[in-house]
């Protein structure tokens, strides 16, 4: 089978051409010139960018146990309308994907309903490092250091530092961090108790709340040779803090949340916006964008969180924390092209290039002849007000509903194959699992 998408501006790492890109078998087979494929389907790609389809690398598609938020297939479809071909599924599930057992059962799960590829990670419980190390096809391993969806933590000091010790010195896999101190949230939320202001979340798992633990998970994992990621990097300090560590073994996230809210928000759209770790001051905002800017943190995620709006509405201590984000992160992205933050090159590599190199992932990322052929076809230009009426995610909102945005992916192709066209999906063929360099 042979696409030819004609007349696109392809974007490369480092520049872009104009031309015509040719898939053929589901891979990239040329990319530029004017290509002439005999039998090939064409579609005109005029006025239109072609980027390498969207690695989100932090979701929660809630599948098993939470289905009534969201499952593979409303997910994946979120995902295909954002211009996102391959996600992360995060182990906070009911069962939660810590075994042997959890793991398959996830893996069948997402074959059978994931419209976009997929890989997994497992959760480290302290007790489970040999399932870690013999895990096969797993991206990375989780680990929460406070609590939050899903997560009760019993005792957050003592078994947590052998746990991390243990998983740096003992497995070679990407350890996944959400770096919380769970002690100092405790005392914390004793302080506000009967408070009912959202603002208070960013007072109870303030800076010094993700810092702390940050610090902590990077001086043991320097201490052991471990590699480190960071999830969804929130505060000025700790991107301080991973300045002073420039290796690839100390790596990083950031969530669109963090990038486009801060605490002045919460009098708008209130506990919608409640999500682990919390939203921040200006300060910090400017710090994540330089930080991404000038490449200190290599790769934005979105922390996908879906819960029904309903639940989010509940007040402060009842709403659960997490906001969907799937389907948003590029637009928001393309917009910030317009808003010069950032140019289309950084956009790729931020979202595409940077987790491919984080979490190794094989034959995707960028456009290159011989790569997986996910794609995503952009209108730079196209101007659309968000609303939650088009939400493709069973949770039936987002936290950006009213925001004028520009630029939107208006084709998604996975493995050579038209998901997506013009905000509808059109073929219902299974994603595949990713494979690690
Ligand atoms: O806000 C959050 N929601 N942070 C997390 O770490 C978990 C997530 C969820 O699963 O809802
Ligand atoms: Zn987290
Ligand atoms: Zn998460």
């Amino acid at each position: 089978m042979k696409t030819v998408l004609k007349n696109a501006h392809l974007v490369l790492p480092e520049e872009t051409k104009h031309g015509d890109l040719l898939i053929e078998d589901g891979l990239i087979a040329t990319i530029g010139g004017s290509i002439d494929a005999p039998g090939a389907e064409e579609i005109d790609c005029s006025d239109k960018w072609v980027l390498p389809g969207v690695i989100d690398a932090h979701v929660h598609f809630r599948s098993p146990g939470y289905e009534y938020k969201e499952d593979w297939e409303t997910g994946s479809k979120a995902a295909l309308a954002g211009g996102v071909t391959t996600v992360f599924d995060m182990p906070n599930t009911k069962p939660q994907t810590t075994t042997a057992e959890t793991l398959k059962s996830k893996r069948a799960l997402a074959r059978k309903g994931s419209l976009v590829n997929f890989g997994l990670f497992l959760g480290a419980t302290g007790e489970n490092i040999d399932v870690i190390n013999e895990a096969e096809g797993i991206v990375g391993v989780k680990v929460y250091m406070g609590q939050t969806t899903g997560q009760e933590i019993a005792d957050p000091d003592e078994a947590l530092d052998t746990m991390l010790r243990d998983l740096f010195e003992r497995t070679h896999r990407v350890i996944a961090v959400h770096a919380e101190d769970e002690t100092q949230i405790r005392k914390h939320m004793k302080t506000y108790k009967g408070e009912e202001f959202p603002e208070i979340h960013s007072l109870i798992r303030n800076d010094s709340v993700a810092y702390t633990a940050a610090r902590r998970a990077v001086h043991i994992a320097k201490k052991y040779s471990g590699r480190l990621h960071i999830c969804h990097l929130s505060t000025k300090k700790e991107v301080a803090l991973l300045a002073k560590y420039t290796d690839d073994n100390i790596t990083a996230e950031v969530a669109p949340h963090h990038l486009f809210f801060t605490v002045s928000d919460y009098a708008q759209r209130g506990t919608l916006l409640k999500m682990n770790p919390p939203l921040r001051s200006h300060a910090d905002v400017d710090a994540l964008w330089e930080a991404l800017i000038d490449g200190s943190i290599p790769m934005i995620a979105t922390d996908h969180a879906p819960h029904l709006k309903k639940e989010k509405l509940r007040g402060y201590w009842d709403a659960p924390a997490g906001v969907p984000g799937v389907e948003m992160v590029l637009p928001l992205l393309l917009d910030s092209v317009h808003e010069k933050m950032l140019d289309i090159h950084q956009v790729v590599s931020l979202l595409c290039e940077g987790p491919a190199r984080v979490y190794g992932v094989k034959n995707k990322g960028r456009l290159r002849e011989g790569y997986d052929a996910d794609l995503a076809v952009v209108d730079m230009d196209m101007m659309r007000t968000v609303h939650n009426e088009r939400v493709m995610s069973k949770c039936g909102w987002t936290p950006y509903d009213g925001m004028d945005v520009r630029g939107w992916p208006i084709m998604t192709f996975v493995g050579g194959r038209l998901m997506m066209e013009n905000g509808s999906i059109v073929s219902g063929h299974n994603g595949r699992e990713v494979e690690l360099v």
